[in-house]
């Protein structure tokens, strides 16, 4: 399973990096406008932080100029995968951008048929919004569940199954339990999944005991 951090903020990215968990990054209109930075720069710091994929969003509505912006988003680093909104437009866009060879992360995907329409589109990735369903009262893993069952009765359909809209660990679990590709994470989660009380306690139990002895291992 792959995990991308969903961010903005190029110095979460480079705090994280070193853990070898980052596999990429996505990043959204919003997130960009929360950071209060420019896109293009944000961009380009982040994909030269990260060897993965880095998610750009397009923000035009017709597909013609979607592929546009992407083709310009493609420009900035040769790891950007082009973020495009689940309308017929999107779709459209998502065809052309990935029959000329780029990848495209489809994004804003509620439903089970919106994600067979993105993979059938050229999709590398399709991203389902756990944690915005959940916000509504619908079980958004149930989401997950029903897009990696289709995918899988049609092994010819490549795309990634990206969970997003993660918003804690127990969606984490539960993503990796139904086998979604990757997922999509605030920094906050990657950080609270390492967290365990009884790793904590023993930790200090163990630390306490090694003190008692007087004992260094890089003693001489
Ligand atoms: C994913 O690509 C989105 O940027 C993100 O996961 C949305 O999360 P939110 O619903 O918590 O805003």
């Amino acid at each position: 399973m792959k995990f991308f951090l969903d961010t903005a903020i190029v110095d979460e990215v480079a705090e994280m990096i070193d853990t070898g968990l980052v596999d990429g990054v996505t990043t959204n209109p919003s997130l960009i406008a929360k950071s209060g930075k420019g896109m293009q720069d944000t961009i380009a710091a982040i994909c030269k932080l990260v060897d993965g994929p880095v998610s750009a969003e397009v923000t035009a509505t017709n597909w013609q100029d979607m592929v546009k912006e992407g083709v310009y988003l493609r420009s900035i680093a040769e790891n950007v995968c082009v973020k495009v909104p689940l309308t017929l437009d999107g779709l459209r866009a998502t065809h052309r951008l990935s029959q000329d060879g780029h990848p495209v992360n489809v994004t804003l995907c509620f439903s089970a048929n919106q994600a067979l329409l993105a993979a059938k589109a050229g999709a590398t990735f399709v991203s389902p919004f756990i944690g915005r369903l959940d916000d509504i009262g619908i079980d958004g893993m149930d989401l997950i569940t029903d897009i990696r069952m289709i995918f899988d009765n049609y092994p010819e359909l490549e795309t990634e199954i990206l969970a997003a809209s993660i918003r804690s660990t127990e969606h984490m679990r539960a993503a990796a339990l139904i086998g979604a590709d990757v997922a999509t994470l605030p920094a906050k989660v990657m950080k609270d999944m390492v967290k365990h009380p009884l790793t904590t306690s023993g930790l200090d139990a163990f630390l306490a005991d090694w003190k008692a002895t007087g004992q260094s291992i890089l003693q001489e």
